[in-house]
Formats: C-alpha cells, sequence, structure tokens
C-alpha cells in the first residue's frame, strides 16, 4: 500500500454547525474538501494507531464516493479497523449503536439529516466518539480549529473497497469489515421492547399503521423490524427504498414534507398509526389517526409510561430538554421526583448527561427523542416505544394524548420556522432583541407580563463546560415563553425559528386549535421584533 502525502490549503468555512459539517455536494467536491476535514479530524484525536471506527451514512447522494476517499486516509493515517454498513448505509442511531457494542473508538458518519439530497443538495460529515455520540463541543471546536491551518492529508493510492458483500477485505495493514447494516440494532430493539405483545397487536388484525421511511435510510430497518420480527402487513413501510435524492423529496418527517403520510393518516379509512423518520433515521413523527402528536408531548408521555416497556421497567433516573422545548417533560419529572435538565439544542448536549447516569430519557421538540441504549437520537426506537405503548394500554394515539393532557394539563406549543431568509436580517431581527431584553422584563403585553428575557447559556453540570448564545427566550409570569432562535444546520442564508408555547390547564379548552391558543403570544412576537416585516414573509415556511 502506498501512502501519498497531498499538499492542500485550509478552507476557512468547516466549522461544525448543531449536527456536524453540511454543505451542498458541490462544496463537498471542491479539491481537497472532504479530504482535509477528514485529516483535521484524525489530526485531532489523541490516539489513532490500530484504532477500530465505524463508517456509513444515509445513501445520500456522493455517500459512496465520499467512503472510498474516507477508507483511504483511514489506511493512511494507521486506523486499525473499519466497520462499514453494507452499501455504505448506517442510520445514525445504528451507528451509534455499534461504536457502544464492538466498543469501537468512534465513527464517521456522512449525512445532512432531513436536508433534501442529491447532486443539487446537501451532504455532510459528523464525527462520534467512544460513547457513540456526537463529538462534544470541545472536539469539534479543536477539529475546526485543525482545518484552519491544515496544508497536507494523507491517502492511500486509489483502491476501490467492493461495500456491497458482507466480510472482511484488506487496504494495506487496516481491516474493513463490511457488516449487516440492520442486524445489531434490530437485535437491540427487540432488547427493549415487547415484541411479543406488539406483534400480538398486528396479529389481532384490529391494528393497521403505515411508516414513511421518506426513501431515506430507514428502509431496510423499517421493513425488517416491523414487517418481519414483528409481523406488520406487507407494505406497512412506504417509501422504503433508500435514494440518492430521497426520490426529490425532503425527507424531514413533519405536516409539510411527510405530506403522503399524512393525507393516509387523515383520509377516510386511515390506519390507527403513522409514523415517519428522516434521512439518517434519527427523528420521528408520531400520527394516530387524524391525529398528530407534538413532538414535545411525546417525550413527557414516553417519560410518564416508561414503566410499561421492559427496557426501562426499573424506572427511570431523570429528563433532559432542549431549552425550546415545551416544558411539558418537566411535568412529568417533577410527578415521578428525577431532575429535569434543560439543555442547548443539539444531541450533543444529551451526553454527558447520559454517561453521568443523570437521565435516561431526552428529547427535542425537533422530532428528535432517545435514551439511554444509545447516544444519538432514534427514530425507530421512538416509534417502537409508541407502539409498546399502544399495545400495553390498549388505547389508540389519541386516547394515550388526551388522558396525559388530561392528568398534567397541555402545554401547548408550536415553531415557526422561516427558512432561506436573508442572512443579514435574521441576524439583524436577533441582534436587536438580544440588546433589548433587558428592558423588556417587568413589561406588560396584553395577558402577559414578562419575568425573565435573557440569552440562553448552560454551564454543563458534569464538566463545567460553558455554551454561550443558544437562543432568545422571553419567558412570561404564567410560564409562557417566546423563544427565538438562528437554526446552524442549514446551508442556504438563514432559517429563523420562532418557538411558542403557553400552559392550558383547563381541560375543557384541550381540544383546541394549537395556532389559535397561541394566536395572542405569536402577535407579541411580530410586536417585539417586527421579524416578519424585516424578513419579507408574510408567514411561516413550516409549522410544527
Ligand atoms: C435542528 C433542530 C435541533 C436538532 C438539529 C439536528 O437544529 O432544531 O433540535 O438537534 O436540527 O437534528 P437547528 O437547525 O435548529 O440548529
Ligand atoms: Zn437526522
Amino acid at each position: 500500500m502506498n501512502v501519498n502525502t497531498i499538499t492542500s490549503h485550509p478552507y476557512t468555512d468547516q466549522r461544525p454547525g448543531t449536527s456536524g459539517l453540511r454543505k451542498k455536494v458541490s462544496v463537498f467536491r471542491k479539491p481537497h474538501y472532504l479530504e482535509n476535514f477528514v485529516q483535521a479530524v484524525f489530526n485531532t484525536l489523541e490516539e489513532m494507531a490500530g484504532m477500530t471506527l465505524v463508517l456509513g451514512g444515509d445513501g445520500r447522494y456522493y455517500n459512496r464516493e465520499a467512503i472510498q476517499i474516507i477508507l483511504r486516509i483511514a489506511a493512511a493515517n494507521g486506523v486499525g479497523r473499519v466497520l462499514v454498513g453494507r452499501g455504505g448505509l448506517l442510520s445514525t442511531p445504528a451507528a451509534s449503536c455499534i461504536i457502544r457494542k464492538y466498543g469501537a473508538q468512534g465513527g464517521i458518519i456522512l449525512s445532512a439529516s432531513h436536508n433534501p439530497g442529491g447532486p443539487e443538495g446537501d451532504f455532510g460529515i459528523k464525527y462520534n466518539t467512544a460513547n457513540g455520540g456526537p463529538a462534544p463541543e470541545k472536539l469539534t471546536e479543536a477539529i475546526y480549529a485543525e482545518t484552519l491551518r491544515i496544508d497536507r492529508y494523507r491517502i492511500t493510492d486509489p483502491h476501490h473497497v467492493e461495500l456491497d458483500t458482507l466480510g472482511e477485505q484488506h487496504l494495506g495493514e487496516m481491516a474493513i469489515e463490511i457488516i449487516d447494516p440492520v442486524a445489531d440494532y434490530a437485535d437491540l430493539m427487540a432488547n427493549l421492547f415487547d415484541f411479543h405483545a406488539i406483534r400480538q397487536l398486528f396479529d389481532s388484525g384490529r391494528f393497521r399503521m403505515r411508516f414513511d421511511a421518506m426513501h431515506a435510510v430507514t428502509g431496510p430497518y423499517a421493513k425488517e423490524i416491523l414487517e418481519h420480527r414483528l409481523g406488520a402487513e406487507p407494505g406497512t413501510v412506504m417509501n422504503g427504498e433508500p435514494l440518492a435524492d430521497f426520490g426529490r423529496g425532503h425527507p424531514d418527517p413533519n405536516l409539510t414534507y411527510a405530506r403522503d403520510l399524512v393525507d393516509i393518516l387523515w383520509g377516510c379509512s386511515s390506519p390507527d398509526f403513522g409514523a415517519a423518520s428522516d434521512g439518517d433515521g434519527d427523528r420521528n413523527m408520531i400520527l394516530g389517526a387524524r391525529f398528530f402528536v407534538t413532538p414535545s408531548d411525546s417525550l413527557a408521555i414516553l417519560a410518564a409510561n416508561a414503566h410499561l416497556v421492559p427496557g426501562y421497567r426499573q424506572g427511570i433516573r431523570g429528563i433532559a430538554r432542549s431549552m425550546p422545548t415545551s416544558q411539558a417533560a418537566d411535568r412529568v419529572a417533577e410527578a415521578l421526583g428525577v431532575p429535569c435538565y434543560e439543555t442547548p439544542t443539539g444531541w450533543k448536549f444529551f451526553g454527558n448527561l447520559l454517561d453521568a447516569k443523570r437521565i435516561t430519557l431526552c428529547g427535542e421538540e425537533s422530532f428528535g427523542t432517545g435514551s439511554d441504549h444509545v447516544r444519538e437520537k432514534d427514530g425507530l426506537w421512538a416509534v417502537l416505544f409508541w407502539l409498546n405503548l399502544v399495545a400495553a394500554k390498549r388505547q389508540s394515539v389519541e386516547e394515550i394524548v388526551r388522558a396525559h393532557w388530561q392528568r398534567y394539563g397541555r402545554n401547548v406549543y408550536s415553531r415557526h420556522d422561516y427558512e432561506g431568509v436573508d442572512a443579514e436580517a435574521a441576524n439583524g431581527v436577533i441582534d436587536d432583541l438580544r440588546a433589548a431584553l433587558p428592558d423588556l422584563v417587568g413589561r406588560q403585553y396584553g395577558d402577559y407580563r414578562v419575568a425573565l428575557a435573557d440569552d440562553f447559556a448552560y454551564v454543563d453540570p458534569i464538566d463545567e463546560s460553558v455554551s454561550e448564545s443558544q437562543g432568545l427566550r422571553i419567558i412570561f409570569e404564567d410560564g409562557s415563553r417566546l423563544v427565538f432562535r438562528l437554526s446552524g444546520t442549514g446551508t442556504q442564508g438563514a432559517t429563523l425559528r420562532l418557538y411558542v408555547e403557553r400552559y392550558e390547564p383547563d381541560t375543557t379548552r384541550h381540544g383546541i386549535d394549537t395556532q389559535e391558543a397561541l394566536a395572542d403570544l405569536i402577535a407579541i412576537a411580530d410586536e417585539l421584533t417586527h421579524f416578519r416585516r424585516r424578513l419579507g414573509r408574510e408567514a411561516p415556511t413550516v409549522i410544527t
């Protein structure tokens, strides 16, 4: 094996965002762009020699080419062994599971999650550490610093690795093992959930579901688990073939982009249960017949009912949610007598709490839910958790949610996304609001008086690292909230997110339409910032 040292020059735009480095495919294809980043990752790791690495991606355009390049760089840098998902596929949670199960030192996951793919679409890469979770900020910042000074990388001569055949190959000294991307993950799920009860539910003939894999990575996982192991009828999984451009879709499981599924669940012979996952399989959307489960509610409901699931029968240690996620989970934590942590947006902030065994469940409003079984959010895991609850409680999705509101009250919640807006205008809205925050406390807006207004900062309780500027929050005296944040995952212009929450204890008002219930708070958000005029947008692109 011949190792070449290639002279390169730094790119200044390789700072990882909320979840790794995401750019247009055309950017990743610039000379040395991917190579630089991968070499920067290797330069930053302390122990490289002989390490075991996990490698795979969501199958989007450029996945296979990138894997070939990464394998050559890994071999040239002394990596001992790489476990690669067959076909270059690994869902994000499966990659996390495999890193942990085989004691790998880390993993490289190729995905831009829910962003569209294809030659004109996005690509992404992120590094996960030995616990199976996304690299913490300290490491991503060190990688970024390295990308700014990198001037060479090591790579073997061209070599073609056969990605579609299970088994071991070699590239010089480095072993490459092509593994089944689904089996280990499916086994883990079978250990956590009551597969017997879920199978009975399907066998009864009185329960039907549809799972929309959105032509992304979860197709093979969902077919194996739902249709083969659990006996759901063939065809339960729709759009199950992973495609490089996701069938020209936007693989984000929400009411806007998972339209096919939504139409089926709101149609006349609706199945009882609907679910979807995103590009890399870490997000989930849960639907009942003509009923949408708000992701923040989903986290709270899973926590409140965890004792019904074999893997969590002993109870949960605590819950964590990202700051903009609704406070529904806080109420459950209080009732259970366990702590509830509030972290910045992004899964990487849950890792320390999970490793330190402070929490068992965690989640975000952005269709992300997970637990200590891996160190990523996990789409199919959430779907199986819900199926387990439906089987154990013998209630429909809607009945489970309404019973939960009855007991805990309802945290009425919505997120409004203004996608692809002018970055300067969006930064202006945020900067001006940040400057105005100190004067807001005590001011009255309609029925609401401001109790607290700040730019959210987080001190990690385990390693005491500080993360600042994580979103502007305006909290009113009754606990209602407005949060403004700029997305850290987009690749075009800026995306402004407005998160709105109001607590409704009155059960007679729980049927109220979400947007109607939040209308006056949304009007206050505009009154405070005039963001609609400044962004030149009448309405959000996506409402969740
Ligand atoms: C978005 C979500 C965030 C999630 C991330 C990765 O990040 O809001 O909760 O962790 O995607 O899936 P954002 O674009 O808001 O930075
Ligand atoms: Zn994702």
